[in-house]
């Protein structure tokens, strides 16, 4: 047992550990945001580090004892500065959307105007939904896709932007299957006299191995999450430029003036955050050291032809996928056609162990609860080691679920066929 100490002193969370590992060994794993992170990020998380509080940043600590936790902050955002060519790195926010509640503090006094991605059509919670603090917070004007290409229509965005002069453009998705082009975003920015922010949340492990647009040389901030496709642990930082484009205006009165550099790291700590997770900033370290490697850049590689093989069965197999394919880790599938709502497709796929999760599509008829879409990604099976020819086959398989839904012996075959994928690529041999 990997675990003694806990089967021991509290079997009922440990059973539930075991049962969890197991879940993820036997199915397959499919949901765009989620990924299987190394042993040696796994062992850095579980270790003393947790014990410890470091408010304050390396050399400028709140709390005495802190020359070791220095040291692995300043490693994690070297390695981060490296990876990403940025200016500034701060690898404190606890999350993604904490990441972005640091970034608008910093950027933009409250009550003033963000632009982002409409949530149907691929934004973010944080990207201004009335229900989350980005809304409640700031003015929200929302941008969005084309209704017949469904690829973000640069034109309306400038139009809208000219019009209503926002403080902040966001430029990033949870759900879009395409690239971005961050210079043109960048140009729409200048035009306004807007802060450029992208949340690469999604596809950070595409850019650091330079498979997708590099949004870092054109934004004035980047945040992101670590646990995407950047396969670290769960969490986020925020890159940014040192210089704040606009002359480092102090956002409220009485403050001193500060570089944009120091506006994140103040609106992280002591903004929005207090001690930072150390044991998980030991493990952004670890994760980021593998990120450099050439294996990284292989396997980013993979999840794109990955996304690719799978996207195009899919619509070979008579299942809609929206905009007709993909070029980064995700596909969305239209399920309009199918007489499923995302809801039930999702749940459908859960029970042949292929976890996928129900999404928005553009100009959505129905409720983000029962919504008409399903996103499905690659990052984590091709962590795995799965390659296109395999996921060919698991896209025929999802196809067949979804169309075959009522034939109990097909749902049956299906579930015989990816018990044999999961085996031949197991998870975790360490932890049995
Ligand atoms: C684009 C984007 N930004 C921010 C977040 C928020 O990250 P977290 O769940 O770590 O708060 C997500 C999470 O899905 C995301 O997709």
């Amino acid at each position: 047992m990997p675990y003694p100490h806990l089967q021991k002193f509290d079997p009922e969370i440990h059973n539930a550990i075991l049962a969890e590992i197991s879940r993820q060994r036997a199915g397959l794993e499919m949901i765009a945001s989620e990924n299987i992170v190394s042993m040696a990020v796994l062992e850095a998380l579980g270790t003393p580090l947790t014990n410890k509080y470091s408010e304050g940043y390396p050399g400028k600590r709140y709390y005495g004892g802190n020359e070791h936790i220095d040291v692995i902050e300043n490693l994690a955002r070297e390695r981060a500065k490296q990876l990403f060519g940025a200016e500034h790195v701060n690898v404190q926010p606890h999350a993604g959307s904490q990441a972005n509640m640091a970034a608008y503090f910093a950027l933009a006094p409250v009550g003033s105007k963000i632009m982002a991605m409409n949530l149907a059509h691929g934004g973010h919670l944080t990207h201004g939904s009335p229900v989350n603090f980005s809304g409640r917070l700031y003015t929200i004007v929302a941008y969005g896709v084309h209704e017949k290409t469904h690829l973000i229509d640069m034109d309306a965005l400038r139009s809208t932007a000219l019009r209503e002069r926002p403080r902040v453009i966001v430029a990033g998705y949870t759900a879009y299957p395409r690239a971005l082009d961050f210079a043109a975003f960048r140009e729409i920015a200048n035009e306004v006299g807007a802060y450029l922010m992208v949340d690469m949340a999604h596809f950070a492990g595409l850019v650091a191995a330079k498979v997708y647009p590099d949004p870092v040389p054109y934004a004035d901030v980047v945040t992101t999450t670590t646990h995407k496709t950047l396969r670290g642990p769960r969490g986020a930082m925020i890159l940014s430029k040192i210089d704040d484009r606009f002359d480092a205006a102090p956002t409220q009165e009485g403050e001193k003036k500060k570089n944009l550099a120091q506006k994140i790291d103040f609106s992280v700590f002591p903004g929005i955050q207090g001690g930072p997770l150390d044991h998980v900033i030991a493990a952004k370290a670890v994760a980021f050291k593998e990120a450099q490697t050439p294996e990284f850049i292989e396997y980013q590689k993979q999840v794109i032809k990955n996304s690719q093989a799978l996207a195009a069965v899919l619509m070979e197999k008579g299942v809609s996928v929206l905009t007709g394919g993909t070029d980064n880790h995700l596909t969305l599938v239209d399920l309009t056609t199918t007489g499923l709502s995302g809801k039930e497709a999702e749940k459908l796929l859960d029970s042949v162990q292929i976890y996928t999760n129900k999404n928005m599509i553009p100009f959505d008829p129905r409720s983000p609860f029962d919504p008409s879409g399903l996103r499905i990604g690659t990052p984590a099976l091709t962590t795995r080691g799965f390659n296109e020819e395999e996921m060919k086959v698991i896209g025929a398989l999802i196809a067949r679920a979804l169309l075959e839904r009522d034939s109990l012996a097909a749902l049956e075959e299906i579930r015989a066929k990816v018990k044999e994928l999961s085996e031949a690529h197991p998870i975790y041999p360490e932890l049995v």
